[in-house]
């Protein structure tokens, strides 16, 4: 860890009540940072606080996440979430953007309200955090993680304005690194691929029509590809921390292909339609 202090260490996550987010709050909580959950429901942040305080168990006490609601779109909202911190524990080491939204449709019909929404929860959100929490953070020398997607490095069919918005994340995020870096601060990357839990298949049923395949509702979009645990992904965002790795891409063995896939776009297309066309036809 590159912490310039021994002070225990703290960690704001943002959409750390559900989901990933919940994870990562979980694996920062067992390895030992102050979190703090953001999201916008009370009662949800408070059932969250609640399961990682028992999957710590009576020893950990110290260790119990602490929520705090923000819409983090809201400019307003940011400032008093990093006030709080900074009265609360005086100092940042971690700050996880993790609020973003998928979307499912076709870019032929996407809605300029549609990106807008898009847009504020995935880029938005994230850049404002990392505004907030820059002074706090380069005093402890600390790391900024935002959480992104396949869709930040290749597009895909189906997905809506989501492969916008990535990619406008991952740019986001490599200008900032390269901004903040003199300043000791860390910004990383970290792209996985569907991530399994409950509701896959079932979330975006209000955004199917009759112009979209079956194949669209279904996780990526209909990609090919075995759904990561969010315990995984939760496990290589805290690695990433520790190792200030600048790009995670999961699975890995992806990384390649889309190397590939940028310097030769023809081959790249061919390996997209490939892996994200259903075996049977649309
Ligand atoms: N799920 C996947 O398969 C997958 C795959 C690759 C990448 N990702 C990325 O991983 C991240 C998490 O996805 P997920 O599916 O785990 O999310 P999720 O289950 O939908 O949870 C979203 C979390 O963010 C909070 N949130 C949403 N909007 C917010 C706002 N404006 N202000 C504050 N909190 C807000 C939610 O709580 P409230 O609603 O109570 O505010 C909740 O805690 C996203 O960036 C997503 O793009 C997901």
């Amino acid at each position: 860890m590159h912490l310039k202090t021994v002070q225990t260490p703290v960690a704001v996550v943002t959409g750390g009540s559900a989901g990933l987010g919940l994870c990562i709050a979980q694996v920062l909580a067992a390895k030992g940072y102050r979190v703090v959950i953001v999201g916008r429901d009370a009662d949800r942040i408070e059932k969250a606080c609640q399961a990682i305080a028992s999957s710590l168990g009576g020893d950990s006490v110290d260790n119990v996440p602490l929520g705090k609601t923000a819409d983090v779109t809201e400019s307003s909202e940011v400032g008093e979430l990093f006030r709080f911190v900074k009265t609360k524990f005086g100092r940042l080491d971690v700050l996880v953007n993790t609020v973003g939204t998928s979307d499912r449709g076709l870019l032929e019909n996407l809605a300029q309200d549609r990106l807008h929404t898009l847009w504020q929860q995935n880029v938005v959100s994230s850049l404002l955090c990392s505004q907030y929490a820059i002074p706090m953070l380069e005093t402890t020398g600390g790391v900024i993680v935002n959480i992104g997607s396949l869709a930040s490095k290749v597009g895909a069919r189906y997905i809506g304005g989501y492969a916008i918005v990535k990619h406008a994340l991952a740019g986001m995020t490599s200008q900032m690194r390269l901004e903040l870096k003199p300043r000791g601060i860390h910004v990383a990357l970290v792209s996985p691929g569907p991530i399994r839990r409950a509701d896959a298949g079932n979330r975006y049923t209000q955004q199917l029509n009759e112009n979209l395949p079956d194949q669209a509702a279904k996780p990526g979009g209909g990609a090919r590809l075995k759904g990561l645990s969010p315990e995984r992904v939760a496990a290589a965002v805290v690695r990433c921390i520790q190792r200030r790795t600048p790009d995670v891409v999961m699975p890995g063995y992806l990384r390649p292909l889309i190397a590939i896939g940028h310097a030769f776009p023809r081959l790249g297309d061919w390996l997209l339609l490939k892996f994200t066309s259903s075996k049977s036809p649309d």
